[in-house]
């Protein structure tokens, strides 16, 4: 049985790995592989996933949103986040859901607790801030967002409103519990490699019992985790966290059996560095 990650372009993904060391500790027979899929032939892709053969699929960048068109089913939390990122074949239908948003907060919660009454403060409007944002104020967490361009971070905060409190705009001067980065900054190759995603005094003015989350994960210490340790936070986390709880949940739904969790880790930090 096969199952894929569809995306343009494939790049260096670390899915295949973490999958393929999954599926050999089962013992299953099936394979996952990085497809590179330009948007126009997303569709196509998607009819011969119904055709056998197929577990299912994960789906990224730039095919989360267009992918919805192509669903027979779609999760509550998926249609709600807009997203979906993990497509089941279940009896020739494709069942869409999101596994970044749940993803995300078991990676969180593997620093520090995570609960109601929370302050949280996130860095980002885009793609990956939406899974961010729906998962926080799932939990209960108050959410501020704040973005280079106010105006998307102004437009999820309104979409987003009836899921609990959150605001946008300037950071305010608080003290926020949980704060995490979801934009391309501090990331190896990216738009600003050596910057940080926040002024430093604002990071220096935080507890330093703040749980500190950088989903960018090359460097595996990114501007802001370095700044972060140097400032003596006590709790902090790459993007390897939610990429690894989010491919554990996709495993599980590909396959509907536990993850060996352990077996998934090794294999993206093995990856990752080579
Ligand atoms: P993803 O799906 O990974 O979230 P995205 O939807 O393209 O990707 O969103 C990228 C986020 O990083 C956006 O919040 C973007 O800010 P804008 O909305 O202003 O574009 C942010 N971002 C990217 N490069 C940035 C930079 N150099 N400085 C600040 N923010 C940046």
């Amino acid at each position: 049985m096969r199952t894929a990650l569809l995306a343009w372009p494939a790049g260096h993904s670390l899915s295949p790995p973490m999958h393929n060391a999954a599926f050999s500790e089962t013992g299953l027979r099936a394979t996952y592989e990085a497809l590179a899929v330009p948007p126009e032939e997303l569709g196509e892709v998607l009819t011969e996933l119904r055709s056998g053969g197929w577990l299912g699929a994960n789906v990224s960048i730039p095919h989360k949103v267009a992918v919805l068109n192509h669903l027979d089913q779609v999760s509550p939390e998926a249609q709600r986040i807009g997203a979906v990122n993990t497509v089941v074949v279940r009896a020739g239908e494709l069942h869409g859901y999101n596994t970044d948003a749940s993803g995300f907060l078991r990676g969180l919660r593997d620093i520090g607790e995570v609960t109601a009454g929370q302050h949280a403060l996130v860095l980002g409007a885009g793609g990956a801030a939406r899974a961010v944002c729906y998962a926080l104020l799932n939990a209960g967490v108050t959410v501020h967002l704040t973005n280079r361009t106010p105006e998307k971070a102004d437009q999820l905060a309104s979409e987003f409103a009836d899921l609990g409190t959150i605001t946008a705009g300037e950071i305010p001067v608080a003290a926020f519990d949980i704060v995490v980065n979801t934009t391309a900054v501090g990331m190896a190759g990216g738009p600003a490699p050596d910057a940080l995603p926040l002024a430093r005094e604002v990071l220096a003015g935080l507890p330093r019992t703040a749980l500190v989350s950088d989903l960018v994960y090359r460097p595996a210490v990114t501007p802001l985790l370095r700044r972060a340790e140097e400032l003596g936070f006590a709790h902090h986390q790459n993007g390897l966290a939610m990429l690894l709880w989010q491919g554990v949940e996709a495993f599980e739904l590909f396959t509907g059996i536990d993850a060996s969790v352990a077996v998934m880790a090794a294999a993206l930090t093995e990856s990752l560095d080579m």
